[in-house]
């Protein structure tokens, strides 16, 4: 009766399944009999436009300006205006709100020829209105899922107040801290960042694009422009193929296979090509190579900078090389719209290179749903609704929390006690809310942000709290702040000192030529550290500095970055225990600035640094390893790692390797860990890097649990692209490490064999 039962019971689960499958394929060819017809109607709207388009018109689509803002620029905004009526303006960059937008578009769909709706862009790179970490500080939290949530709340907030295109990820792999803008990437490794830039375009491109809350995702900047010489930005690149390929082009390959709509070219030269004149990289491996068919846009003035690099001797020609480089729009630079009509009357700019960059303008507009509704992302209601949503708050708050890295914490000196009685909190970053929002901070309202100081106050009463700024700015060199600070601090039972940058010291051309503390900083600390207290270093910054002396001396140090919105809540949550961190850092921390570059996937060279030997690769007159590595992170619990077990010990080239390892939560308290894979090829055709992150996992451990961690690798993992540039996985042995951070590793070996 029993096996009756079954047999029936399997009857009807295989005749579910087999409803289940015809439904979901009959849905699947529903939902792709829908995008083929929608591609067909696509194609026909951008052919009917482009019949009958004038010159001048196409061209406009290419043209990008900027919105003005200031008492005295209503003439140019009238020109503005009257530039939309006659199609010379295709999208505006910086400008936003529902008004100011619908009051433009209507004019475009409604007062010009064609009736071609415009397109809104801004720089929505951590948040729109609800800020949320650097993207530095969010990478921090190897968190890829949290990175697309951060990004999915910023287009909902940057939709819902009339824009359709973020000019972001910014996706530069950085290895030079000087370089300002690390703190817009997500650090040092193409693994890493390849991870944040796919979930980050899922995150704004949502998925469906002609949705209400979703953005065009702009992958930027292409490419390679971390490797400005010297860190100074905009600044010559001269890199190999196999550095190219290998570490700046993984993350824009990724967001490419996520869907990224847009991509922006890089202000930089590569090896005396500038990007923007890059055809044999935007047309030939982006669009070739990689079938990306979305658009390339400029940069601002990227195009008319073609002079200043010396590639171009005119307006004109810079425009001529840049469209014909496959950069459909022009940022402000006007040579499009002003001097490509002569070059194609003169037979120096083919007009179907014209029409393949408005066909791609056409349809970003297509896809964003425009051509349907213009009107789309005009809605007061949601306007009003979203922006700073208490679940953006929410959210804000606890991707901040795990962002925030440990980098020090001897004596169990944090978690501070919520019962003590007098704390000193010292640092005018503390009470900084404009530094809380870092760089390029969208929409964001230095009164929304929450400041280290307000966190704590909120946490444990008023009158436990003593405030001094001690230095007055970060830059600041004046000392007249110190006595203060000292005479609290020796007061207090334990001090949080805020120290670090504010957010103009990172981002865009802030660039710097020292990593140490700026002003009297470390000063500061010094006498602060003399009063004997137990110290808390609380650091803002936007790239990694070099805090030797804080290591040496401070029994606790937390990297916050900028935070954003809810900084000072997440800081407090971590300061007294709430939140247990378990952030790791995306990028090596140098001991000087004298050893950049450094990061950890470096090669061996022929003479690897050995301490006791001269004649090997380090310095003279300081250790040649970082001050802190890259993944480093430390936890109020500690972790142990044990058993890595490789299955099977031997695979073929197209195998895959199952990789498990023991993972112990030693300590008494819950916390997260991330569990990091590196590998190492032994032997290769061409030099290997000493280590390569491969995977990784934040998982959460309750305090002694034990887990087994499993991953698993395959060829994508172990090719490289060998002496021809051709991508291969070559028998050998490698190295397989697991570990807590880059250096602190468990290892085993295994073998690729040739059949
Ligand atoms: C930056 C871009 C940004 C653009 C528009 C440029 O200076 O390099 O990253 O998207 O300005 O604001």
């Amino acid at each position: 009766m029993m096996r009756i039962l079954d047999t029936c019971k399997s009857v009807a689960l295989i005749f579910i399944l087999l409803m289940f499958l015809r439904i979901s394929a009959q849905a699947q060819s529903q939902q792709s009999s829908n995008e083929i017809f929608a591609a067909m109607r696509m194609e026909s709207i951008v052919d009917s436009l482009l019949a009958k388009m004038t010159l001048q018109e196409k061209l406009g689509q290419l043209n990008q300006f900027r919105w003005v803002y200031g008492e005295n620029e209503e003439k140019i905004r009238e020109q503005y205006r009257a530039f939309v009526k006659e199609g010379k303006i295709g999208s505006f960059l910086g400008i936003f709100g529902v008004e100011k937008t619908r009051e433009l578009q209507r004019i475009a769909v409604e007062e010009s020829r064609l009736a071609i709706p415009l397109l809104f862009a801004f720089d929505v790179i951590h948040g729109f209105r609800t800020i949320f970490p650097v993207p530095l500080g969010e990478a921090a939290s190897w968190e890829p899922a949290d990175a697309e949530k951060s990004a999915r709340i910023a287009a909902i907030e940057a939709a819902a107040s009339g824009l359709h295109w973020t000019y972001a990820p910014m996706l530069d792999i950085a290895r030079d801290p000087r370089w300002g803008r690390v703190v817009e990437g997500a650090g040092e490794d193409p693994y890493l960042g390849s991870q944040m830039a796919a979930a980050r375009v899922r995150g704004f491109q949502g998925a469906d694009l002609t949705a209400e809350n979703t953005l065009l995702a702009c992958a930027k900047h292409f490419v390679a422009y971390g490797a400005a010489e010297g860190g100074r930005d905009y600044n010559t690149a001269d890199i190999s193929e196999r550095t190219l390929r290998e570490i700046f082009l993984p993350p824009f390959k990724a967001a490419s296979d996520a869907g990224v709509a847009t991509v922006m070219a890089a202000f930089n030269e590569i090896a005396g090509i500038p990007m923007h004149a890059h055809g044999q990289l935007i047309n030939g491996v982006l669009r070739d190579e990689w079938n990306f068919p979305g658009l390339v846009v400029s940069d601002f003035t990227g195009i008319l900078e073609l002079q200043n690099h010396g590639v171009a001797g005119t307006r004109a020609d810079a425009g001529i090389l840049a469209l014909k480089a496959g950069v459909d729009i022009d940022m402000v630079s006007s040579s499009y719209l002003e001097d490509l009509p002569e070059a194609v009357r003169q037979g120096k700019m083919p007009m179907s290179v014209v029409d393949a960059a408005v066909a791609r303008v056409l349809r970003l507009k297509f896809q964003a749903g425009l051509f349907d509704d213009p009107f789309r992302y005009q809605n007061d209601e949601r306007e009003q609704n979203l922006l700073l949503h208490k679940n953006h708050l929410q959210a804000a708050r606890e991707i901040a929390r795990k962002s925030i890295v440990l980098l020090k914490n001897e004596n169990q000196t944090l978690p501070l006690a919520k019962s003590i009685k007098n704390l000193a909190v010292i640092g005018a970053l503390a009470n900084d809310n404009r530094a809380a929002l870092g760089s390029w901070h969208g929409a964001g309202r230095d009164e929304d942000a929450v400041t280290v100081l307000r966190g704590i106050r909120e946490v444990i009463p008023e009158e436990n709290i003593s405030f001094a700024n001690g230095y007055e700015n970060p830059e600041s060199l004046d000392k007249s702040g110190f006595a203060e600070a000292v005479a609290l601090a020796a007061k207090s039972e334990a001090v949080v000192l805020v120290l670090g940058e504010h957010g103009g010291m990172s981002g865009e051309a802030s660039n710097r030529s020292s990593l140490e503390l700026p002003g009297v900083q470390n000063q500061l600390a010094a006498a602060i550290h003399k009063t004997g207290k137990p110290v808390v270093v609380v650091l803002m910054n936007g790239r990694p500095l070099s805090i030797n002396w804080l290591d040496q001396n401070m029994p606790a140090i937390l990297e916050t970055w900028f935070l954003g919105t809810e900084m000072g809540h997440a800081v407090a949550d971590v300061l007294f225990g709430d939140y247990n961190p378990g952030g790791k850092l995306p990028i090596t921390f140098p001991r000087s600035v004298g050893q950049i570059p450094l990061y950890y996937n470096h090669k061996n060279t022929g003479r690897p640094p050995l301490k006791e030997v001269l004649w090997t690769s380090k310095y003279i007159d300081i250790d040649w390893t970082p001050l802190y590595p890259f993944g480093f992170g430390l936890s109020y619990t500690t972790f142990a790692y044990s058993n890595i077990v490789l299955n099977p010990k031997n695979i073929s080239p197209s195998g895959t390797l199952d990789v498990r390892v023991t993972v112990t939560n030693t300590g008494k308290v819950d916390g997260d860990e991330v569990v990091q894979l590196y590998i190492r090829d032994e032997v290769g055709s061409v030099t290997r890097p000493v280590k390569q992150l491969r995977n990784f996992k934040r998982l959460f451990f309750k305090a002694g649990e034990t887990k087994t961690v499993s991953f698993e690798l395959d060829a994508s993992d172990f090719s490289f692209y060998n002496a021809a540039m051709k991508k291969v996985v070559e028998p050998g042995y490698f190295t397989v490490f697991v570990g807590g951070n880059s250096q602190d590793v468990i290892e085993a070996r295994f073998e690729i064999r040739a059949h």
